[in-house]
């Protein structure tokens, strides 16, 4: 990969992507515990935030100086709610890795008005100095957090409606059924996220390798949100082979 901006690994598979980059997420947690996590939820994430737990578990990274901020919220649930990602994260992730709650930052989704909540977190991520590092996945529409293909795209913290193709990939979290996932979210915005020092994209699985290589090699689109991530100068992109098999070539990891 020529681009000295968007650095690209291709992992053998999942299980070693999620092994290595929560090796080097606690390493550099070691060298800098304030560290600033931007997360991420979705089922790509998912093993990784469970290796970081076992990491903790074995003594090998200790999280308890790191703060946290979600990218995205369900609009209408109240924190607790089974389906939010509050809950997916703390089932996933903060109660496997002794991160504290009151570091934890989240856009609350019953909160009684939208805008001012999406100004409190925009206030919120720079009153902690920024995000060090942002973690992110991708939709196969190519949406980052909930910012969703369109004319246009929000630069910050703000209300989305969400496409029907969102709701069923978000399907899961509410038993299966399409009905019960809220048509609204708030979502960090692309200028939020691009705002963040560093930036590590993963995708995994072969449906997500249409919107990788339109990411990698494409123009950048609103249509497509995630090409904005071609005008950071610190992205990594990991992949497993899956998700570059449409001609997106990188380091092997
Ligand atoms: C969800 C999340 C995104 C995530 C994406 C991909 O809607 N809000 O942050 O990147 O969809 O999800 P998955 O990893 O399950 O494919």
């Amino acid at each position: 990969m020529s681009d000295p901006y968007l650095t690209i690994t291709v992992f053998r598979d999942e299980r070693v992507l999620a092994r290595t980059l929560a090796e080097r997420i606690a390493s550099t947690v070691g060298e800098n515990p304030r560290q600033v996590l931007g997360l991420a939820t979705g089922r790509t994430p998912v093993r990784l935030y469970h290796e970081l737990g076992a990491l903790h578990a074995r003594g090998r990274a200790d999280f308890s100086h790191v703060t946290t901020f979600n990218l995205d919220e369900f609009w209408g649930l109240p924190p607790s709610d089974p389906g939010s990602y509050r809950t997916f994260m703390t089932e996933h992730l903060f109660r496997r890795t002794g991160i504290r709650p009151e570091q934890v930052n989240f856009l609350n989704g019953s909160a009684p008005d939208a805008d001012a909540e999406c100004a409190r977190y925009d206030d919120a991520i720079a009153g902690a100095g920024g995000i060090d590092l942002q973690i992110l996945g991708i939709g196969t529409n190519g949406h980052i957090g909930l910012n969703e293909p369109g004319r246009d795209l929000a630069s910050r913290t703000h209300r989305v409606a969400l496409k029907a193709s969102t709701r069923r990939s978000n399907a899961a979290l509410f038993g299966g059924d399409v009905d019960r996932v809220p048509k609204e979210a708030l979502s960090m915005g692309m200028g939020s996220i691009l705002r963040a020092r560093r930036l590590v994209l993963i995708a995994t699985g072969k449906s997500k390798a249409k919107c990788v290589e339109r990411l990698v090699h494409g123009p950048i689109t609103t249509k497509l949100p995630a090409s904005f991530l071609q005008l950071h100068g610190a992205v990594e992109i990991l992949l497993d082979e899956p998700a570059a098999q449409l001609g997106v070539r990188g380091l092997h990891g």
